[in-house]
């Protein structure tokens, strides 16, 4: 399967009303889950997906302590580009803010509070890469449907509706926060009008895909774990999901420089250094460990 190149999105600005007052004063999404701050989880996924060019959408007072803990990038063997939403008018407008930086190249765009986790998962994520035309979302069952965007699909995996919190919906299958595009999904998330709640739907964008018969949805099955965590429960939940799972197995996941290591993006004396100033959470021997093994 040959892979398309790919540009990165995360979007992480918005207002975290609902971590209210754990937000306050910060974002979001440089907020610990357990071990790391959670855009480490969402990055991940960008980087396993072997893309290494990224921009981090921001809000424009957070914008300093996110290149405080990320930097340009470099140090993980990638290119962080930051872009500014200067308020939270929609998931769809990252693509707007990141038009010069696609250039209309084909993108991944990821929320910067979704968490995925599972040894199938890379499958799914190799099968979107390599998709030339059109745009491929992913789903998850879940239990509680009318809180997410919902997709319906036939038996071959055709979407045949995607409708954002419905009252009755039409199947189990929430819409993640993993979005692939061909590189019109700019040009198209200008078509986009505000919605009720004056936002650029990211539904919208993927609706517009669908009427061209472009949409396609990969489900997410056993062994995959997706969870967002944007109120208190459910980030302590994910916190929780992310020690036993750690404890449990005596590894650490979603840790950027192992991913860069493991994609020889960067070496092990390079690893070896950024050990360093990570003794003592514990973090850095953990990564001692890794470039030892
Ligand atoms: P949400 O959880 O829908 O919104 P929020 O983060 O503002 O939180 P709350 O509802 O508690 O006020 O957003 C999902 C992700 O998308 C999250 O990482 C923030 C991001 N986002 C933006 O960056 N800009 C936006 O305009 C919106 C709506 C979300």
């Amino acid at each position: 399967m040959s892979e398309i190149s790919r540009k990165g999105i995360i979007i992480a600005g918005g207002t975290g009303t609902r971590l209210h007052p754990s937000t306050i004063a910060t974002s979001k999404q440089l907020i610990p889950i357990y071990d790391k701050p959670m855009i480490y989880y969402p990055l991940s996924v960008l980087m396993e997906a072997g893309i290494r060019e990224i921009m981090i959408v921001t809000t424009p007072h957070e914008q300093i302590n996110f290149k405080r803990l990320l930097g340009d990038g470099s140090k993980w063997g990638i290119n962080f580009t930051y872009g500014i939403q200067n308020t939270p008018r929609g998931i769809a407008e990252a693509l707007i803010i990141a038009e010069d930086f696609l250039n209309g190249e084909h993108c991944v765009l990821i929320l910067g509070d979704n968490l995925f986790y599972g040894e199938t998962f890379s499958n799914g994520l190799q099968k979107a890469m390599s998709l030339d035309d059109g745009a491929t979302i992913f789903g998850y069952r879940v239990n509680d449907p009318s809180r997410y965007g919902v997709v319906d699909f036939d038996k071959s995996g055709r979407v045949l509706s995607i409708e954002e919190k419905p009252v009755a919906p039409k199947s189990y299958y929430a819409v993640t926060g993993l979005y692939f595009y061909d590189g019109n999904a700019s040009k198209y998330a200008h078509m986009i009008r505000p919605s009720g709640r004056h936002e650029l739907e990211i539904t919208s964008l993927n609706k517009i895909y669908l009427s061209k018969e472009l949409l396609k949805v990969n489900i997410l099955r056993g062994g995959v774990t997706w969870l967002d965590t944007g109120t208190h429960k459910s980030l302590f939940e994910a916190a929780q999901f992310v020690n036993v799972l750690q404890s449990r197995q005596g590894i650490r996941i979603c840790c950027p420089e192992v991913i860069a290591y493991k994609n020889n993006w960067i070496t092990k004396s390079d690893i070896m250094i950024l050990a360093k100033d990570l003794e003592k959470s514990g973090y850095g021997d953990y990564l001692l460990k890794v470039c030892d093994s």
